[in-house]
């Protein structure tokens, strides 16, 4: 007799090979690529005065997208691979990002280099959100991570970071701090995780 599959069990397949990503860490991290990427077309778009205004904004953006990363998933999720090259690249990559987030912080639209500094934060962003989208998340996603409480973690961070978020997510965040982010308890992966933080913190301090 053929033994046949049963809707239920074909569900169940397709259910594992298509993880429920909504409001998971990678969900929220690829969000702000979107955001950023409009910024980009609106900076395309606009005319020298706005184009200040605009860049302000991505700034903003981009430094808040970077430490949530770093702070948070990067370290979580070094913890949890044998290979951590990639994650390292993305990290050197943010280093290269920061130093023309802090120029552009500080000039103005009609400041020498202002056009050429945004272009090439620009080159630099889309290769991160290449890598990230194409590799990076598809492997954190394969991991045993709690990507559901890993976002959340950001997402109260995120509120810390930019003052508008509830009173009860800046308190989430204080209190989520250093907690285990695994889908399964236990296991040495939480002590790996943890030192893995600190590294992140030792490594952001020096
Ligand atoms: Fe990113």
């Amino acid at each position: 007799m053929t033994k046949r599959n049963s809707p239920g069990m074909i569900s169940r397949i397709v259910a594992r090979l298509t993880p429920d990503t909504e409001g998971s860490a990678t969900a929220m991290l690829k969000s702000d690529h979107r955001k950023v990427e409009d910024l980009f077309a609106e900076f395309d778009d606009a005319g020298a005065r706005q184009r200040g205004r605009i860049a302000s904004r991505t700034v903003e953006e981009l430094a808040v997208h970077a430490t949530l990363e770093e702070e948070i998933f990067y370290p979580a999720l070094e913890a949890e691979l044998e290979d951590v090259r990639p994650v390292e690249c993305a990290e050197e990559e943010h280093g290269l990002m920061k130093k023309l987030l802090e120029e552009l912080a500080g000039m103005t639209s009609g400041a020498p280099h202002f056009e050429a500094k945004y272009q090439v934060l620009k080159e630099i962003v889309r290769h991160h959100v290449r890598e990230e989208e194409a590799q990076i998340f598809p492997t954190a996603e394969a991991t045993e991570l709690d990507l559901k409480a890993l976002g959340e973690q950001m997402q109260s961070r995120k509120a810390e970071l930019t003052g508008r978020g509830t009173r009860e997510q800046r308190r989430e965040h204080r209190s989520s701090r250093g907690a285990p982010k695994r889908k399964t308890g236990g296991g040495s992966s939480g002590g790996k995780q943890r030192a893995a933080v600190a590294r992140g913190k030792a490594k952001r301090q020096g």
